[in-house]
């Protein structure tokens, strides 16, 4: 069981001493390595890292292939400019190759778990000689895989899965203790920009959480495009979370007055606080149809828009 640290009792500077302090123990005059999505979690966990272990510590990106449009080249230039230089890892043949025919949500979650963790990272910790990887696993994360909602694709010794043995390397999670609100404020105390404090959660599988039925390029390529235009739409309305789902069914459309029988995006805009619950956001008519008429505008194949009106439960935040 693990004891929850509530915004309550959360001295984010003791925090950040004592979280950078076990680091340095654990780690010793050793290596780690420690993978930056771009994600508040991961970024928060990059810069507790390098506080603890400075040049020790191997930040890497892996472009899974699964990451929002220019999402790798905006990440490593704000850590540059926070003097974190980051290395980016191409495996994006690797991921789409274990992806290739899934359909099931725990199939894809897991084969995104495997390429990660077993592949590219077991690769890198045997190149590199580290032993241990530093990793930004929240308590939300824990509890719904522990509760078998979600396979988290983060979580293992709450799973009874040693890493050492499975993967050959340790892992440290030091935001275990929080939640999404706590991890910004120790964010904020580690000096971490707003623009990065302040983005919306992006899931650990990515856009592969966002299609429903086989991942491939093409299909990659439609939801990454809806995403840039909902999220543009959706950047100042103040809500926990928003995104496009690509749906595997297809509806007739009509366009320029033939048929059309074409894909189906579907938005989602969450409020929430730690993302536990969730209800969606009461958006401005105007805004859905002007997302409706950007998507099937600008993105290849799709014909309908649809806003998700559900709350969580029975719903969860991301589709699969
Ligand atoms: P769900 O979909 O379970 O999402 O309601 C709750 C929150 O967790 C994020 N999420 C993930 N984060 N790895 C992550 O790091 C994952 O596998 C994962 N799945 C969901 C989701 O975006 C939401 O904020």
């Amino acid at each position: 069981m693990i004891q929850e640290i509530g915004l309550k009792e959360l001295d984010p500077d003791k925090f950040v001493e004592e979280q950078a302090e076990s680091i340095k123990a654990a780690v010793g005059d050793g290596i780690a390595i420690n993978a930056l999505s771009g994600g508040v979690d991961s970024s928060v966990v990059t810069m507790l890292g390098h506080r603890a272990l400075g040049r020790q510590l191997r930040t890497v990106i892996v472009q899974n292939g699964l990451l929002r449009e220019g999402e790798t080249e905006w990440v490593s230039t704000v850590f540059h400019e926070l003097g974190v230089e980051v290395e980016i890892i191409d495996a994006r043949m690797e991921f789409l190759d274990s992806l290739k025919g899934l359909t099931d949500p725990e199939e894809k979650r897991e084969a995104v778990t495997n390429t990660f963790y077993k592949r590219v990272f077991g690769r890198l910790v045997r190149e590199s000689g580290a032993r241990f990887l530093l990793q930004g696993t929240i308590l939300t994360d824990v509890d719904e895989t522990v509760a078998g909602i979600k396979r988290q694709h983060n979580v293992f010794a709450q799973l009874g899965i040693d890493p050492e043995e499975a993967l050959g390397y340790q892992i440290i999670e030091p935001l275990v203790r929080l939640r999404k609100d706590g991890v910004r404020i120790a964010g904020r105390a580690l000096g971490l920009p707003e623009e990065m404090l302040g983005r919306i959660p992006f899931p650990g599988p990515g856009l592969a959480a966002r299609i429903i039925g086989e991942v491939t390029a093409e299909r990659l390529e439609t939801v990454r495009k809806a995403t840039v235009i909902v999220e543009k739409a959706l950047a100042g309305s103040g809500a926990f979370q928003y995104m496009a789902i690509l749906h595997s069914d297809r509806v007739t459309g009509v366009r320029e007055g033939r048929r059309d029988f074409g894909q189906q995006i579907e938005v989602r805009c969450w409020d929430s606080t730690d993302s536990r619950t969730a209800t969606p956001s009461r958006l401005p008519y105007e805004i859905l149809e002007k997302m409706a008429a950007d998507i099937t505008d600008q993105v290849p194949g799709v014909v309908s828009v649809t806003y998700n009106i559900t709350a969580k439960p029975p719903s969860t935040i991301e589709a699969i």
